[in-house]
Parts: C-alpha cells; structure tokens; sequence
C-alpha cells in the first residue's frame, strides 16, 4: 500500500518548486517598478519625485542618484543592509534591482 509523503518532504517540495518559480521569473531591472517602489517604501524619509514626501534631515534620492560616491553597487549594498538610522526594508534581489535602475534613471 502506497503511504502519502511525509508532510514535511511535501513542504520541502514545495519550498523547492517556489525558489525554482522565482528563479526563473527573474526579471531584467525594472526602473519603472523601481520608482513605483521608491515612492511606496522610502517616500516616508527620502524626497523621491521632487517635493513629495521626505524629511529635511535624510538625503533626496535624487541627490543620492548623482552622487558620484553613491554608484549602483554602493546602492545595492546599502539596500542590503542599511546603516541606522536608516532601517532595513527587507527588499527582496529584484526589488533592490529595480530601485537601483531607478536612481540610475535619475542620474542621467
Ligand atoms: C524610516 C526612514 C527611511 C526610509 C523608509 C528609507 N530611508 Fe534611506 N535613509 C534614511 C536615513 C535617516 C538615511 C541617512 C543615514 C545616514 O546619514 O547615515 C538614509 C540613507 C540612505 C542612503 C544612503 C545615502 C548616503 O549617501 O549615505 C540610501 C542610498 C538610501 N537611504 C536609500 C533609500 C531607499 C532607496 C529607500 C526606499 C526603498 C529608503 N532609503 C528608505 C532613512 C530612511
């Protein structure tokens, strides 16, 4: 007689196929998504589009964007793993990707 999986080899199976579904949906960085995600996470501190949101004490993106220091991958390592006071947002690869197309976009 043939016994159903183990629950927990089921949860592995499907933990598996969910990392190999994500790995495979990658997408190319998306500055459009990025700024979409900018104005939903970091508007509360950072100015994002000009005049909107942000606190005098936290820099723009926009003036992190052109700062010749601050290139994509100083960005990319700040996102994962901020410094306070800054906190960390828990992006995920892609949503950090995307932020970082935006700011680039902005640069230019
Ligand atoms: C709760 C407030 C808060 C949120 C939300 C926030 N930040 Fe920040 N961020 C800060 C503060 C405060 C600093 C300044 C840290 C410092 O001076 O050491 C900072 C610094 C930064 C820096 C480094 C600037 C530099 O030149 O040192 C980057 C890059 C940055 N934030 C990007 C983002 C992005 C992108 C988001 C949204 C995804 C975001 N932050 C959301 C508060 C926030």
């Amino acid at each position: 007689m043939k016994r159903p999986p183990h629950p927990v080899m089921a949860l592995g199976a499907a933990a598996l196929a969910a990392l190999l579904t994500s790995a495979a949906s990658a997408q190319p960085a998306d500055p459009v998504a990025g700024r979409r995600l900018a104005n939903r996470w970091c508007t509360s501190c950072h100015v994002v589009d000009s005049g909107k949101g942000g606190t005098d004490a936290v820099p723009t993106l926009a003036s992190i964007a052109r700062d010749p220091n601050r290139g994509p991958n100083w960005v990319r390592q700040w996102l994962t793993s901020p410094h306070p006071p800054m906190p960390d947002l828990n992006l995920s690869r892609n949503e950090i990707e995307d932020v970082v197309a935006y700011l680039q976009s902005l640069a230019r």
